[in-house]
């Protein structure tokens, strides 16, 4: 059909989210594990009314310019969107989508598990049985801090840090909580948070769990500096951006025993190539940016990215819009 919308899609993603869009668009999606190479991604959107990018895609003004001025939407499959030039995006009218909300409860799951499973040592204990290490149960192997009654600090308290801050109440912990908004006491009283400066954190927190979003302020927020405030003993946590933390600052740190251990789901550069200097850490687990990745959250984020692809492409207001301001800018 003639006047079918074009667009494009970075990557396979659930069905939810591609049926609706071949039903209502002329899509073309990039079949391969892999994301497209930018010059790929930069012919693959030429002339597209609505793309539909993922985290690993740069949506830049070179991007918006190839992609020409008929491009009505940008949908990102993620709630983060550091991986685009919204500001860009606003001056020329189009709006961007992502996919808050759905991923809440699956991220701060992942959260969880990274730091049950840094600080009582899951991976290094499954690692050390697999070489055929284990000849008997010994008083002092493989210890541990507790994560019950311990107390943990959350980075970003918007809706992922109150999901963790839900499980470390089950868990008897003292939870306190950074944030750059002051939140209303209906929402941390329920928790039993208690907001902190980041520099009480560094010092009080024996797990620092870390969800902000990347932005000049957060880059590096966990550097050298921060890492000496925290306790030898101490866990840290990242499901937020790889950036936020100084990946050389946290490997001198962890080898240094200037803190125990590090559970993260993000790193800096994504992949982290397998000689990276972390890796021949004993205490520092990662997993490769899976904190999403139930069955279940993929679907719904994929419907939802696919919800505000296709009222871009109708001229709609998008679902979850990141920057609303275009719409005041139309009048
Ligand atoms: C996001 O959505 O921003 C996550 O990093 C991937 O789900």
């Amino acid at each position: 059909m003639a006047d079918r919308p074009k667009v494009f899609v970075a990557r396979v993603i659930p069905d939810d989210g591609l049926e609706p869009i071949h039903a209502a668009a002329d899509a073309a999606v990039w079949p391969d594990e892999l994301p497209p190479p930018r010059d790929e991604l930069l012919r693959s959107i030429e002339g597209c009314d609505g793309v539909l990018t993922l985290l690993t895609d740069k949506v830049d003004a070179e991007f918006l310019y190839r992609a020409g001025p008929q491009l009505k939407v940008v949908s990102n499959y993620a709630v983060g969107f550091d991986n685009v030039d919204v500001a860009e995006c606003t001056r020329r009218g189009i709006p961007v989508g992502n996919t808050p909300g759905v991923l809440t409860e699956t991220t701060a799951d992942l959260a969880w598990a990274l730091l049950m499973a840094a600080g009582r040592r899951v991976a290094e204990g499954d690692r050390y049985v697999r070489a055929g290490r284990w000849k008997t149960w010994g008083p002092l192997l493989l210890l541990g801090p507790d994560v019950h009654g311990a107390t943990i600090g959350i980075v970003g308290f918007g809706r992922i840090g109150q999901a963790v801050a839900q499980r470390a109440a089950g868990f008897g912990m003292t939870i306190l909580y950074h944030d750059v908004q002051t939140l209303p006491t209906d929402v941390t009283a329920p928790l039993g948070a208690t907001f902190a400066t980041l520099d009480e954190l560094f010092a009080q927190s024996d797990y620092l769990s870390l969800h902000v979003n990347l932005t000049d302020e957060t880059r590096h927020l966990i550097d050298a500096a921060a890492l000496r405030k925290m306790k030898p003993t101490a866990v840290l946590v990242n499901t937020s951006r790889g950036p936020v933390v100084d990946g050389t600052a946290l490997f001198e740190a962890l080898r240094d025993g200037v803190i125990f251990a590090a559970g993260l789901d993000v790193t800096d550069p994504e992949p982290l190539p397998a000689d990276d200097p972390l890796l021949t850490l004993e205490n520092c687990l990662v997993v490769p940016h899976i904190a999403s990745a139930s069955r279940a959250t993929r679907g719904k984020m994929a419907e939802m990215a696919a919800a505000n692809l296709l009222a871009g492409l109708r001229g709609e207001r998008l679902p979850t819009c990141v920057n609303p301001e275009v719409y005041e800018s139309r009048g």
